[in-house]
Order: C-alpha cells, then sequence, then structure tokens
C-alpha cells in the first residue's frame, strides 16, 4: 500500500498531540514534514512540544519552525484549553535528537512538496499563517498540493468568540487568503469536534493502553476542550480522521469565507449552504460526523500507537 504524504502544520496543544500520534503511527500516512505555528501558546512552546512529542515516538521526522505571530492582528492564545506549557500534564523527557531544521517552515515545506514527484496533502490543525504565507510566496506549490484537510471554522457559533472558532479567528487574514487560494479545501470545524468526544471510561482504557495512550490520559487531566464528564473534543484529530476514515462524515460542498470586519463576528465562517452569495464552491464542509465510527476509529488508531 503506497501511504499518503502530508505535511502536518501545528501549534501542540494537547488534542494536536493525539491528532500527531494517530497521523504518526497510520499505516496509511506518511507524515514528510512538521511546520509548527504560534497558536495555542507562542513558537518558541510549541515547537518545544512538538520536539518532545517526536522524542516520545521516536519518530524521525523533520521539524520546521513557522510563523511567531499572525499576519495582521494582535496575537491570541489558548492557554487557558492546554495550560501554560501548551501541553500540561506530563513530564517528557529532554530530546536527545534535534529534529528542528534551520530552515523556515514556509521554505521547508516548499522544498518538501516540490521535491515530491506526485501531490502533497496540507493538514493545517492550528492558525493558517504558515499557509497563507506558502500559497502567497511560492504560488507555484499549489499545482502540487492534493488538497488542504484543515481543523478550523464552524457552520454554527465558535469557541473563541460568539461565533469564531479559535483558528480562524487567530489569524483571520491568513484563513481568508487560504479559503481563496484556489486549492482544494476540506474544513472539519467545531461542528464535528463537539461530537468527537473522550469520555472517562474512554479515557481510562487509554491510561493501560499503551505508552502513548498513557501520555494521552495525563495531558486529558489538564486539557480543557470540553469536560471529561460530557466529553473532551477531539478537535484536531477529525482533520485526520477525514484523510483515513471519511466514511464517518457528511460533507457538503460549498462556498466558505470568512468575516473580517463584523463588529461581533470578525474571525468567523460563513458557510453558505443556500448559496446566497452566489460565488462557486471552495470548500468541502464537514457538515456532521458518525460519532460511534469515530470513536471506534480513534481507539483502534491509538492502540496502534508505541
Ligand atoms: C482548535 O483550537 C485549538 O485550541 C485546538 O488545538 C484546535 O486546533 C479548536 O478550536
Ligand atoms: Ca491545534
Amino acid at each position: 500500500m503506497t501511504r499518503r504524504p502530508i505535511i502536518i502544520d501545528t501549534d501542540p496543544g494537547i488534542d494536536d498531540a493525539v491528532a500527531l500520534a494517530i497521523a504518526l503511527f497510520s499505516e496509511k500516512l506518511d507524515v514528510r514534514l512538521i511546520t509548527t505555528v504560534a497558536g495555542n501558546v507562542g513558537l518558541e512552546k510549541v515547537t518545544k512540544n512538538a520536539v518532545h512529542l517526536l522524542e516520545f515516538f521516536g519518530k524521525k521526522v523533520p521539524i520546521a519552525l513557522g510563523a511567531a505571530r499572525p499576519l495582521i492582528k494582535a496575537p491570541i492564545d489558548a492557554s487557558d484549553i492546554h495550560g501554560s506549557t501548551g501541553m500540561d500534564g506530563f513530564d517528557f523527557k529532554e530530546p536527545k535528537e534535534d529534529l528542528v531544521l534551520k530552515e523556515h517552515a514556509v521554505n521547508a515545506m516548499y522544498r518538501v512538496i516540490m521535491e515530491n514527484e506526485g501531490p502533497t496533502t496540507l493538514v493545517p490543525i492550528g492558525p493558517l499563517t504558515n499557509i497563507a504565507l506558502l500559497l502567497s510566496m511560492y504560488p507555484d506549490v499549489k499545482e502540487k498540493i492534493d488538497e488542504i484537510v484543515l481543523m478550523g471554522g464552524s457552520l454554527t457559533r465558535g469557541n473563541y468568540g460568539v461565533m469564531s472558532e479559535f483558528n480562524i479567528a487567530a489569524d483571520p487574514e491568513a484563513a481568508k487568503m487560504v479559503f481563496h487560494s484556489g486549492v482544494p479545501i476540506v474544513m472539519a470545524g467545531l461542528d464535528v469536534g463537539w461530537k468527537a468526544l473522550v469520555f472517562p471510561e474512554d479515557s481510562e482504557k487509554l491510561k493501560d493502553m499503551n505508552e502513548t495512550g498513557n501520555m494521552i490520559y495525563h495531558l486529558f487531566q489538564k486539557y480543557r476542550g470540553g469536560s471529561m464528564k460530557t466529553g473532551l473534543k477531539m478537535y484536531d484529530s477529525c482533520a485526520i480522521a477525514y484523510l483515513l476514515k471519511p466514511e464517518m462524515y457528511e460533507v457538503a460542498e460549498t462556498f466558505v469565507d470568512i468575516e473580517l470586519s463584523g463588529s461581533m463576528t470578525a474571525g468567523c465562517t460563513v458557510v453558505d449552504l443556500r448559496g446566497y452569495l452566489k460565488q462557486p464552491n471552495n470548500a468541502k464542509v464537514c457538515v456532521d460526523i458518525d460519532p460511534v465510527m469515530f470513536k471506534e476509529w480513534f481507539m483502534e488508531s491509538l492502540s496502534k500507537c508505541k
């Protein structure tokens, strides 16, 4: 079986850590590069977290540092959700190996994509700053991107503002550039993330499943993306789930834009399911998920980790 080449752009992040575990141990995916972006916490911290995770997993995937701040707006963070380190709850060993490239994430992405004979899939699970820079600095890269499967946005309400989801709200200008780039986009947003839940009994199973499950169990004790009782939200795993088991989703092809100037709605995704805006479709939006299928897939995927 040929493994699908992907680049994960991430801001770990507790739910990012889980998504990375599943992707890195999947026999169907070939993670060629991990790029970091300021988001849940600052760039240095998220990069340190990525380095810790790769050392923990024993995976030698190169890491490249990307944007330390959004394109235009002032930085925000989500340390209230993930803790001040961005990945509170587990004591990682100091890494023996330095997998961090000297190259900037945007250049590294361009090189890795162009070096690959076939197309590469981008999987952004943080703010879209690096992806926007890549597409504007190197427009020729577009032809070699299979699709961008991202976690972000919402069809309904938000989790950062009334209407805005964190990854889009953190860099709305970047998100607008990406959605208008002409590259095929799959959007897995809050609507499916809210149904991709881990409950206490699942978390207990993870604790004794394997080393990765145990590490994740400890991160979950600090994660505030939902509550253990009503379900912890596995937002970023939804993007990986789309790559590995798309049949768990109901998908609508539609036009999506980003609100930049609304005094109460800036940073929200405008998902035009009914075609009011009379614009050509630019995204496949995951509008629903089978939560039972998600859970089975999630636990089975993590059981394949170290
Ligand atoms: C997104 O925001 C971050 O806090 C999570 O890691 C996820 O990528 C959910 O809105
Ligand atoms: Ca994230």
